[in-house]
């Protein structure tokens, strides 16, 4: 271990500070470019070596003052000490890295295609409307400490939805390592477990919950399919545009914000899809489906999660127009039929076996993708793929999904 002052050079995809000594570079947590800082380095495993932050001596113009008293220990909210404008500009410099680094794309055609990013206008449009949360050796919901598998209990989240951050600290002690997904709508909260046994433990506090109207929690559902109250979601899988339904184990975007920036940048950079016919892979719940659908596109649905499928068809239904969906492991050996637009909203890891399948897509007949990414380096390698195959970024916006974090999203459209 040794002892350093270094300035902070920029801030790297894993949301940490990059700096460089005489041994080369290292990376640091709690950080912002520009920062005058004092270090202890380590060399972890496999020669990389990692800083831990002693001191700020000089702070970067990017720092504010968090608005969470457990920034430091914490492992969900890793900028906190980022000015909002500092935020903005962090993420544009990510996006535009990975696609140079990783898509291989020129600075010249990334400043022609890149748009600025699409940020909250007010921090509550920006609050996430769920959460995952491991109960801790007390019972207590908690979240995983910063960089370790260490619990931290919540009794409140400013990053979380007023509601949500008021429900932690009311629910009865919980199984200890009980896995619990909360999430709110305009009508209260939901919870999902793993176990039934979770199910069990929360029905008692339900009843109490409906008999003096003390906790806004109303349902829960467990992974198997056991369920008390009502634990279905309303409205939250679409970001606030139809009473479509979902429930807090199903897929959904955290925040109004995030969900309404994707669908309006997929609905206009799918174009006029009436009477097209457009696949869309990673279909959820219906978020985009429901939106393309109206929008006239004769659409073949593509997801690998039954129980989103069963929500997605119940919405279809519900919402009178007609998809064709179906449950298949999307990969390069997808079954595939013609098509004119294909609309993707892969995972993290992104699009599996993203080069071949858009080949096989261009054969299809495929003019048009609308690529959703969350992940700016498998979204860049799976847009190298796209390109490879003969199609050409038209666009691509970043979204500030998760304001407070390092992470970032972004919508592509291509043509060929
Ligand atoms: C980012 S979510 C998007 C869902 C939906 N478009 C939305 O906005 O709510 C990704 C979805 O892809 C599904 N998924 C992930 N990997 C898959 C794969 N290889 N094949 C099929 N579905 C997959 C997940 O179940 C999840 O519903």
């Amino acid at each position: 271990m040794s002892r350093d002052v270094v300035v902070v050079d920029k801030l790297v995809p894993g949301g940490q500070g990059l700096c460089r000594d005489g041994e080369g570079v290292f990376f640091v947590d709690g950080v912002a470019a520009g920062d005058r800082i004092e270090v202890s380095v380590e060399r972890k495993r496999r020669g990389a070596r990692e800083g831990r932050l002693l001191a700020v001596l000089e702070p970067s113009a990017d720092r504010t003052l968090p608005d969470c008293g457990l920034v430091a220990v914490c492992g969900g909210c890793d900028w906190l000490h980022l000015t909002r404008a500092a935020q903005t500009r962090c993420k544009e410099e990510l996006v535009v890295d990975a696609l140079v680094r990783v898509g291989r794309f020129s600075p010249t055609e990334v400043t022609a295609f890149v748009r600025p990013l699409l940020a909250p206008p007010a921090p509550a449009d920006g609050a996430r409307r769920r959460a995952r949360f491991v109960v801790d050796d007390a019972g207590r919901l908690a979240f995983f400490a910063r960089r370790s598998h260490g619990r931290l209990a919540i009794a409140a989240c400013p990053a979380l939805d007023a509601r949500l951050s008021a429900t932690l600290s009311l629910l009865p002690p919980l199984r200890p390592g009980a896995v619990v997904r909360l999430a709110v709508d305009d009508d209260g909260i939901v919870a999902g477990v793993d176990d039934d046994d979770d199910v069990l433990v929360l029905a008692p506090h339900l009843r109490a919950a409906a008999a003096t109207g003390t906790s806004a929690l109303r349902g829960v559902l467990s992974a198997r399919g056991r369920s008390v109250g009502d634990p279905f979601l309303r409205g939250e899988i679409t970001a606030g545009w139809l009473p479509a339904r979902s429930d807090a184990l199903t897929f959904a975007q955290a925040t109004r914000f995030g969900g309404a920036a994707i669908r309006d940048a997929v609905i206009t950079g799918a174009g006029d899809v009436d009477g097209r016919r457009l696949l869309e892979l990673f279909a959820g719940a219906g978020h985009l489906t429901l939106p393309l659908a109206r929008a006239g596109a004769i659409i073949e649905a593509v997801e690998g999660d039954e129980r989103a499928l069963q929500h997605l068809g119940h919405n279809t239904a519900l919402f009178g127009v007609v998809v064709d969906a179906r449950r298949a492991f999307i990969d390069e050996h997808l079954r595939l039929r013609d098509v004119d637009v294909v609309v993707a909203d892969p995972p993290r890891t992104g699009i599996p076996g993203a080069a071949l399948l858009f080949r096989r897509l261009a054969e299809k007949g495929a003019v048009r993708l609308v690529l959703v990414s969350c992940d700016p380096a498998t979204g860049a390698r799976d847009l190298r793929g796209a390109v490879a195959a003969g199609f050409v970024v038209d666009a691509l916006t970043p979204i500030d999904a998760f304001p407070r974090t390092h992470h970032v999203e972004w919508v592509a459209v291509l043509s060929r």
